[in-house]
Order: structure tokens, then sequence, then C-alpha cells
């Protein structure tokens, strides 16, 4: 293993012991977490790997294969880039009470760049893991992914929900994880697709478009302002879609519309996959898209076309996945149609003169683990 190798080069030691958290895809339930509503992603097979060991002071050493130099920082001090992920888990951590010290870290990740399949949840994660296991702290997948949430609200500033970290803590192989975002539950629901002749592929834009980091927070807002104004704790609550229309204007209406019909939507698709109906759910991933793309308005040119032009070339349905603005959109497609809608986006983006996508079929891995 690379960052075992790179461990001992670099510490002069071997690491106490090596783990792996996977970045996520959501096949539907956008948007919808941090309105305690529900989601459905998996795990992807691709992640960050940790070697990682104690320390008896307050140091952490890391260094990541990616970036090169080695960091050294003092556990509670506020670290910049890509560290404060790492960072803020041992702070979150500690600030809780656990008896976490400092620790030398190699990290290396395989996540494409520009997916947005939540590489920074699955560095959050694999932190949290190792520090649970090397410091006996006992905590749950689900703890470790609260912690892994709080590190990236509080240190590196992203009001995210628990989505991310959550499919990276307990995904399971072959199956989705179904969450209520309120109550903390979840199910794993088999998403075996190859039984059925079918694939999802995943299609990285390879963009980020910048406005992305301020509008997430912006969508949040307009939803709790729309909740205030309805009188419930959150739009997980509306139950009459068109009396609370009736009662809302502008972004707050249209924020309401998406997050109320995308849980729905998210009910809708577990009642399909239970049914064993895999082949019939493509409908729903189209009209999450849609309502991403009109009433909730996070997606942009380069998802919209992905999504037009696979189902052109003959997927059964597509959709952005994630939080929008660039990244990557999901696309359920029959074995003999792959290579059609490969096509198709391919020379969508060629026309254009954008960069050609990343095209790859993702299936449901494994969540964060210890590997040696
Ligand atoms: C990002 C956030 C998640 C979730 C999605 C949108 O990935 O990190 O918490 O809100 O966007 O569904």
């Amino acid at each position: 293993m690379r960052v075992f190798e790179a461990f001992r080069e670099s510490f002069g030691a071997e690491p106490q012991g090596v783990w792996h958290a996977p970045g996520r895809v959501n096949l539907i339930g956008e948007h919808t977490d941090y309105n305690d509503g529900f989601v459905l992603p998996f795990a992807v097979p691709w992640g960050v790997t940790a070697a990682v060991s104690p320390r008896q002071d307050d140091v952490v050493r890391l260094w990541s294969l990616q970036t090169g130099e080695p960091l050294t920082v003092e556990v509670l001090d506020r670290a910049e880039g890509w560290a404060r992920y790492v960072v803020g888990v041992f702070s979150v951590l500690r600030e809780a009470g656990h008896p976490v010290r400092g620790a030398d870290l190699v990290i290396d990740g395989d996540v494409p760049p520009g997916a947005g399949l939540s590489s920074s949840a699955a560095l959050e994660v694999v932190v949290g893991t190792a520090l649970n296991e090397l410091y006996g702290l006992g905590l749950t997948k689900m703890e470790i992914a609260l912690a892994a949430q709080r590190a990236e609200n509080d240190f590196v500033g992203m009001p995210c929900g628990i989505m991310d970290q959550a499919a990276s803590a307990l995904g399971e192989e072959g199956k989705a994880l179904f969450m209520d975002c309120r109550s903390l539950g979840t199910r794993s629901i088999p998403f075996d697709l190859a039984q059925h002749g079918l694939q999802l592929l995943i299609i990285n834009t390879g963009v980020h478009h910048e406005l992305a980091d301020g509008q997430y927070a912006r969508r949040r807002q307009d939803c709790e302002n729309a909740a205030k104004r309805l009188g419930v704790d959150a739009l997980r609550d509306v139950t009459d879609l068109a009396g609370a229309l009736s009662k809302l204007s502008g972004d707050e209406r249209k924020r309401t519309q998406h997050v109320v019909t995308e849980n729905h939507r998210v009910e809708a698709l577990i009642g399909l996959l239970r049914a064993g109906a895999v082949r019939e759910i493509g409908a729903l991933l189209n009209a999450s898209h849609l309502s991403l793309r009109d009433q909730f308005e996070v997606s942009c040119p380069e998802l919209d076309v992905a999504v037009e032009e696979a189902i052109r070339g003959g997927a059964r349905g597509a959709r952005m996945t994630g939080g929008g603005f660039g990244g990557s959109a999901i696309a359920l497609v029959a074995d003999d149609r792959v290579q059609a809608v490969q096509d198709a986006v391919v020379l969508a983006y060629a026309e254009r003169g954008w960069a050609a996508p990343g095209i790859y079929p993702a299936t449901p891995a494994a969540g964060a683990r210890r590997l040696s």
C-alpha cells in the first residue's frame, strides 16, 4: 500500500494502522438533508486512505500524497486549506471531551478530481474512524459522521448537511443507504443493477463553478426562511404543498416546491426498489433534475447537457447529483445503451468546446473501515 510505504519513509516507523473511507454518489434526495428530509446515497469505490499513528503530544503531522509537502499543525490551531478537514476532526472530538492527542498521518486519495463525489467527507470520516480506533473512543459510525459534519461546518465553514459523511461512514457494498435526516435512522436498500442489466454511470463534468460556495449557504437560508414563514420546524414538515406555496413567493416558494416534492420522490423511488422495479426509477431521476434546475436553481449548463444528452442517448433517467454548480450527473442506463449514452454526451461536450467528461460506472461500495 502506497500510504504504508510513504508513512515509513516520512516518519521512520510503521503506521499503527491504515484506514479507508469512500466518497459518495446520491441516487436521489438532493438538498433535503438540511431540511430534515430523506436521502438515498451510496458509497463509491473511490475515497481516501490514511496511514495513522497516535502521538504522545498534541501535534498533528500530515502528509498528502496528492499535495506533496509535509505539514505540521498544532491540534487546536486553525489550519489552512485541506488540512482544515483533518484538524477540524481532531478539534471537534477534543471539544466533545474525547481523550484525543496528536497523530502522524499520510493521506492518499483517488476520488476523481472535480467529480463532486465528496472527497472532503471521505477525508473527515477516515480521520474520525482512525482516531476512534486508535484512542478507543467507542463512537458509533453515525457519531463519527456527525463529528465529521461538525468539522466541516465549524472549521471549513461549509454549512453542509449530514448526507455525505453518513454515506461515507455507513455505506455497504451492494446497498444504498436510506436515511431520515431528522431521526438519523437509516436502512440499507439492496441496489444491484447488474441483475437487471443496468448500470449507473457517473458523468463527471470536471467543472466547479466558484459561485457554488456562497450559493449553498443561500439555498439553505432560503429553506430556513420558508420554514419559519410557514411555522414549521423544517420543510420536511410541510404536508399541504399547495397551501404552503400560496403563502410563499419568489425564491422561498421555489425552494419549498423542490424540497417537498424531492422528499416524495425519495419515498417513491424506495417503493419501486422494494417492488423490484428498478427499471422504472428513471422518471423520478428526471423529475429530480428538472426540480433542481428550475426550482432549486443549482444546476449549470454542463450538468444540464450531460443529463439531456444521456437521455437522448437512451438512458432511462438522469440527474445532477450532489450540491450542484458542477461535479457529476448520474444516468441509469441499460447495458446495451452504455456506448450510445457515452457517445452522445462526449459529442455534445466536444461540440461546445468543453473538455471531455469522465464517464464511469459506479456500484455501491463498503463504508469506512480499517484496511490493516
Ligand atoms: C452537498 C452537502 C450535502 C447535501 C448535498 C445536496 O453534498 O455536503 O450535505 O446537502 O450537497 O444534497
